[in-house]
């Protein structure tokens, strides 16, 4: 094992050098890699150890986004639809941990994953054409993906990198942080070949790959994880609804809920040594089309041209 976490990392020293780079979000710039858009350091190497190494189980659940489409939200419901029964609504794990400490992030746990009991939950933001065929063909491993209106992913990432920025650094203008997401240049992105990756393979194998929308999941909540829990092969019982289970775990997930807990208002995460992100920060207004209200009509305009011109036969809108 070493030795091929050794070639891996012989591999990418040979290949960064050579990558196309881009303007970074933070500090660091961004590189391309088979087509998207990764930051250096944590993100190609993940992505080029779980290409090499990582091990799928049949069992596993990945919970698979674009940054900032509702990642935090997905993850609290998705742990508290699947742990329903281990844990009460009034010491629930959630009510202490911000969602992102409750299961790990696949890329940037390398060596720990072997040993997480199955059924193992997991989040990624590799875009799903990037996956190995080890975790997408003839897998039984089920995906639920997120995604959301491109002007509030945009608007929402600009206002949480500039959170992210260290003060020495001037903010991004909201006329930079525009141009670098649409020419595609954003962690993980081009965002439309993202979501489409996705849908594409939601469509071939509706079995394996649950598709939601951000927006959706705030018209309907309760429907949405009831679907959830079907498709995860958990499906609330008539029992559960009539005492209105998933209405507790709309509640507990709710953004009004998660964003007023102690844990998420004082606490930090640790995403990496070098980056601390307040949880306050992940709960910023959690509303649908809140983008509009920063965007100029032309920005608007143009945003919405290459939704339709990228979506275009697909069978998905926004
Ligand atoms: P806004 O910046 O538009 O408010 P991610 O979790 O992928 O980083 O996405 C962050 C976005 O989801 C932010 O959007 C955040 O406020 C919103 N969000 C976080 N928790 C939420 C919740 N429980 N319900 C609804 N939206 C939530």
């Amino acid at each position: 094992d070493s030795h091929l976490v050794q070639k891996t990392n012989e591999r990418y020293r040979e290949i960064l050098p050579n990558l196309p780079r881009g303007k970074g979000w933070m500090t660091e710039h961004l590189v391309q890699y088979q087509g998207v858009w990764l930051t250096p350091n944590a993100a190609l190497k993940g992505l080029m150890w779980v290409q090499g190494h990582f091990k799928p189980r049949s069992t596993d659940i990945f919970l698979a986004s674009f940054p900032k489409t509702g990642t935090t939200w997905l993850k609290a419901l998705t742990f508290a639809t699947i742990n329903r029964t281990r844990y009460g609504f009034a010491d629930h794990p959630l009510l202490t941990t911000v969602p992102h400490g409750c299961l790990p992030f696949l890329e940037a746990c390398p060596n720990d994953l072997d040993g997480f009991p199955s059924p193992r939950l997991l989040s990624t933001h590799i875009p799903y054409t990037l996956l190995p065929n080890s975790m997408t063909v003839n897998q039984s491993c089920r995906f639920v993906y997120i995604c959301r209106d491109p002007k509030d992913v945009l608007v929402s990432k600009w206002l949480f990198m500039n959170k992210l920025r260290p003060k020495e650094l001037a903010p991004i203008s909201l006329e930079e942080a525009f141009e670098l997401f649409c020419q595609g240049i954003s962690h993980y992105g081009p965002y439309w070949d993202h979501v489409l990756g996705y849908w594409k393979a939601s469509l071939e194998t509706p079995e394996q790959v649950l598709f939601l929308k951000y927006e959706e999941l705030k018209g309907e909540p309760s429907v949405v994880v009831k679907r959830l829990g079907e498709f995860l092969g958990h499906p609330f019982s008539l029992e559960e609804e009539s005492k209105g289970v998933v209405e507790e775990i709309v509640k507990l997930c709710s953004f009004e809920n998660l964003s007023n807990l102690g844990v998420n208002k004082s606490s930090v995460l640790k995403l990496s040594t070098q980056i601390i992100v307040d949880n306050r920060h992940f709960f910023r207004k959690g509303k649908v089309g809140d983008g509009k209200s920063y965007l100029t009509d032309e920005m608007i305009k143009r945003i919405n041209e290459i939704t339709s011109e990228k979506l275009l036969g697909s069978g998905l809108v926004f």
